[in-house]
């Protein structure tokens, strides 16, 4: 039978991700249109966007938050291109964002002591193979396969090396041990579900200390570039000048995306919204006997992007093409209704499902969606077992 009841908000895209609960664009009514980002307003929008993530996110006092170009592939590129090349590397990777950047560090910077960690779909690289004097970088929260780190235990405090370490869809809804890396990236559009555009980069002491006394033997495009001199950095970049132009609409849905978390209990609130959420899609997939994690051990289970794959027999036996069409159906007929959209698993990866349950998500309308869900597999399983 078709359920009734609809989801409220249908959007669980693991980005750009929902907006968050009570958003309109009335929530962009103060922003600093057609003025200059370098004016005085412009500027105290931007260094609010700091300031607040500092404050929410518990990081250091001594560490460098930036706005910078490109989103979290931006600030990510920005710090290896910065920061790679005086120490071996090791590079861990469970899933396609991670791929991307074993790509960019092979392929593109050609560097030659690389460590290559990987894993498959659902399961995570050996983390303690990782050596403390080389520089780490890694994925906190692999998107497109649902596997998080389970925590910083494994990385040491008195290491040689840095972590470099992309948390895009980590940040505001898990635990960052921030005195255990040195660089950390996000965007927007993910847990906050603000506009993507910039990205943000934070750089511990020791990071900055790097930048400062490493001059990389490559170009260094103006997107990218941190420095003000061979042996200074560009602190303007840390403090709201940013290397290019922002949107300042975007910036006023950041402010607006950091007050909603502030009044949500900050991020002790936002972590428990999310891991509720996890909770609620762990209890029905306990419950229903076509669906199971893609990561099937739970301390490594993301509480944002959550990866399903579709365990029933009769899918098992069709050939690829057929299997990967199951989800495909599900999610057309979702979308048709109107009651989720964007929940198809990542281009790369295992066919199957991708729910975002980050802190923007409501409990309530993931519970509304799984009766939905239980509906269209059905209706693919009648429609398959008819072509049969
Ligand atoms: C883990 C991870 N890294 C990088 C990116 C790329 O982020 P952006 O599109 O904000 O540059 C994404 C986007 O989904 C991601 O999930």
């Amino acid at each position: 039978m078709k359920p009734t009841t609809r989801p409220a908000k249908p959007h669980f895209s693991s980005g750009p991700c929902a907006k968050f609960p009570g958003w309109t664009v009335n929530s962009l009514a103060d922003a600093c249109v057609g003025r200059s980002h370098r004016a005085k307003d412009g500027k105290a929008k931007l260094s609010q966007v700091i300031d607040l993530s500092r404050k929410i996110l518990g990081i250091p006092a001594d560490y460098r938050i930036g706005i910078v170009p490109a989103s979290d592939t931006g600030a990510f590129e920005m710090a290896m291109w910065s920061l790679l090349g005086p120490r071996p590397v090791d590079v861990l990777a469970w899933e396609s964002f991670g791929a991307g950047w074993v790509t960019d560090i092979v392929k593109e910077l050609k560097l030659k002591d690389v460590k290559t960690l990987k894993a498959d779909y659902g399961k995570i690289a050996d983390l303690a193979a990782t050596d403390p004097s080389h520089d780490i970088v890694f994925t906190w929260n692999g998107t497109t396969s649902g596997v998080r780190v389970p925590n910083g235990d494994w990385i040491k405090q008195d290491r040689q090396g840095l972590t470099l370490c992309d948390a895009t869809s980590a940040v505001f809804a898990m635990d960052i041990p921030w005195d255990k890396l040195d660089v950390v990236t996000w965007s927007w559009q993910k847990v906050l579900g603000g506009e993507a555009q910039h990205g943000i980069l934070v750089l511990s002491p020791r990071a900055v200390e790097r930048i400062i006394g490493y001059n990389p033997p490559w170009p260094m495009p103006k997107l990218f570039r941190m420095k003000a001199g061979p042996d200074k950095l560009a602190e303007g970049i840390f403090k709201g000048d940013t290397i290019n132009t922002p949107s300042m609409i975007a910036v006023e849905d950041q402010i607006a995306a950091l007050e909603w978390a502030q009044k949500s209990g900050g991020l002790k609130g936002l972590i428990a919204r999310s891991e509720a959420n996890l909770a609620t899609i762990a209890d029905w997939v306990a419950r229903t006997p076509w669906v199971g994690f893609l990561a099937e051990n739970p301390a490594i289970r993301s509480c944002t992007s959550v990866c399903l794959k579709i365990t029933a027999p009769w899918v098992a036996k069709l050939d690829a093409e057929q299997q990967a069409a199951v989800p495909k159906k599900i999610v057309a007929l979702l979308e048709k209704e109107g009651v989720a959209f964007d929940i198809d698993g990542y281009r790369d990866a295992p066919p199957g499902l991708r729910i975002w349950a980050g802190a923007t998500v409501e409990k309530a309308d993931l519970e509304a969606l799984f009766p939905w869900l239980d509906w269209a597999f059905a209706q693919a399983e009648a429609e398959f077992a008819k072509a049969a």
